[in-house]
This record gives C-alpha cells, structure tokens and sequence, in this order.
C-alpha cells in the first residue's frame, strides 16, 4: 500500500544505474529549501483556512472546501484531472495533498515528492481519511537528489517551482523523467496580478517599508515569519516561458488564473467563485500562470 520513505541513495540502486543529473555526492543543500523548510515544517501551507484540528478528516474536507469550492476551483478541471487514469504522476511540492488524493481518486498513479515532513505525513494522513485503496508513494527528498527508475507520463506541481532557488535544475531534471510523450503541467504566480499589485500596495501603507518587500510579500503570501522569508519568485509570463524552454520543453498550452470573491470588496461574494466573471477576471490579473509542456523533440 503506501510507502513513506526517504529519497534513496546511490546503495540503492548499484553503481551501474543510470541516473543523469543526480547529485548523490554532494550532499547539497540549497538555500530554499532551508527557508522553505523554516516556515512549512512549522505551519502547514493554507492551514489558516481550516479549524478542525490538524490531519483529522474534518481538516481535509475544510481545506479541500476552500481550495475547490472558493481560491482555486478551476484546479481539477485546468489539470484535467479527469484525463489521469492510469497514469504514472509525479507531484512536486505535495502540501495538504489535496490535489494528490483527487488526482488518485481520478486513477491516477501517484507519487509525490517533498522536503517537508509536515506536508508528506499531512498528505499521508489525507490518502488515509480518504478511504483510497490504491497504492501511493511519498519521497521525502529534493528531485535533484531523487533518483526515479521509471519515466513519468505527468509531472505536476502547484505553487512550487517559484520557491526553489535551483527551479532550472528542476526543469532540467523534470525533463530527465518524464515520458519523451509525457507532460509537465504546472503553476506559478504571476507579475501583473492583482494579488501582486496588491502587496506592492499594503508594503506601502501598512508595512511602510519596515520590512525588506520580498520578505513582506513572503509573510502575506506564504505566512512565513517576518525575517524569515521562503523564497520566492514572481514572474511575467515570458520570464517563466525563457526557463521552459532553456530546459527543452514546449508550451502547449497557457492560462492566467486566480482571482477571488475578497478583491471585490462587497460585490466579490455575488459572483461564482469559478463563474465567467471571475474568470474572465483571474485570465487578465489572475495570481497564476498556468503551463502544459512537452519535451521538445
Ligand atoms: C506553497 S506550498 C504548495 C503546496 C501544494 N502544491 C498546494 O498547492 O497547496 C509549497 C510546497 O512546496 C514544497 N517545496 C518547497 N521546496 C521544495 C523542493 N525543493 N522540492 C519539493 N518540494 C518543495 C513545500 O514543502 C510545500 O509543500
């Protein structure tokens, strides 16, 4: 059934399997993952958005609520979850595992990869309140230092790569694993978002620049301390789509999305949370870039 387990080392796998790109020798560490690791494995990513208590069902349920039902509704349908079954997914960056546990509801063969504890047993305890039966595997690790045996058909990611100060290494190795038919399908957060015009503004009027602004964009967004930021990086389309293709991937297809009743003080809880008028919205000032890739042949 599911497995929990530390990324392998090199023993592992013998000295004669071929894993390009991996770094089992070096021990290497990188900055975010540190800063990520300071504030994630302290406060679980949105865990301000429910208040059962933490890994019970009623927690799950609470944040899959606010994650499908109000933020981020167009998740299942945008990643076509749907289209999954029975499919090998690698999922970076696993948080609560709310999409992990709808991927594999969906039939999808789910791996999950994080350097959090805290999100890897919190996405443990969901596959277990879910009641799913079929296998799963969870790799507590960076993706440099992971080595795969088998190619990927998908591999997904939300709200990640912008946190990983190594992101092009991860497109590199993404690249490594995944099907030459396979697809990379993921989201970041975008420059010209109302969210972002949104903490340039409260940086100015309620921080009045106290702070160093990644650091209070890092607090707004992400929770993390003040002084204590994750990385993270907040990028115009064209920016994202340079990196994609200097790891040899294609864009097949893309869309802005993400934005909520709350921008709209008043009028906002009128509208549908994944009705035309905040769509329509979130595809021009949306918080997300969302990419489907292919390897490039
Ligand atoms: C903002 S959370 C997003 C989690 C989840 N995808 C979601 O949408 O709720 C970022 C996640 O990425 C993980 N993470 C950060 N750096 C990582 C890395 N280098 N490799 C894998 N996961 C990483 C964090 O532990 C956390 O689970």
């Amino acid at each position: 059934m599911s497995q929990a387990a530390l990324a392998p080392t090199r023993a592992d796998f013998g000295p004669d399997f071929d894993h390009p790109g991996i770094d089992f020798d070096t021990g290497l560490d990188y900055e975010s993952n540190r800063r990520a690791r300071g504030t994630w494995e302290v406060t679980a990513v949105g865990s301000q958005r429910a208040s059962a208590d933490k890994g019970t069902r009623e927690y799950f349920q609470q944040m899959r609520d606010y994650r499908y039902g109000y933020e981020t509704p167009w998740i299942p349908e945008m990643f076509r979850f749907d289209q999954l079954a029975g499919k090998s997914v690698l999922e970076i960056g696993v948080g609560n595992g709310i999409d992990a546990t709808e991927m594999a509801w969906n039939g999808a063969h789910y791996t999950g990869i994080d350097i959090t504890q805290n999100h890897l047993e919190l996405t443990r305890q969901n596959f277990e309140q879910s009641g799913l039966e079929t296998p799963y595997r969870l790799i507590e690790g960076d993706l440099l230092t992971t080595p795969f045996r088998e190619p990927f058909d998908t591999v997904y990611s939300f709200g990640v790569l912008h946190h990983i100060s190594h992101e092009q290494r991860y497109l590199e190795r993404i690249r490594q694993i995944l099907r030459p038919d396979g697809t990379l399908m993921f989201a970041v957060y975008g420059k010209y978002s109302f969210f972002n015009a949104w903490m340039a503004a409260t940086w100015l009027t309620r921080n009045r620049c106290r702070n160093a602004y990644d650091d209070w964009r890092s607090h707004v967004a992400e929770l993390s301390p003040l002084g204590d930021p994750v990385t993270i990086k907040i990028r115009s389309r064209k920016e994202v789509e340079a990196g994609l293709s200097a790891a040899g991937f294609q864009v097949i297809s893309y869309a802005k999305r993400g934005f909520v009743q709350n921008y709209l003080p008043g009028v906002g809880r009128l509208l549908k949370p994944n009705g035309w008028t905040l769509q329509t919205l979130g595809s021009m000032l949306g918080w997300y870039h969302i990419f489907h890739c292919r390897p490039e042949e």
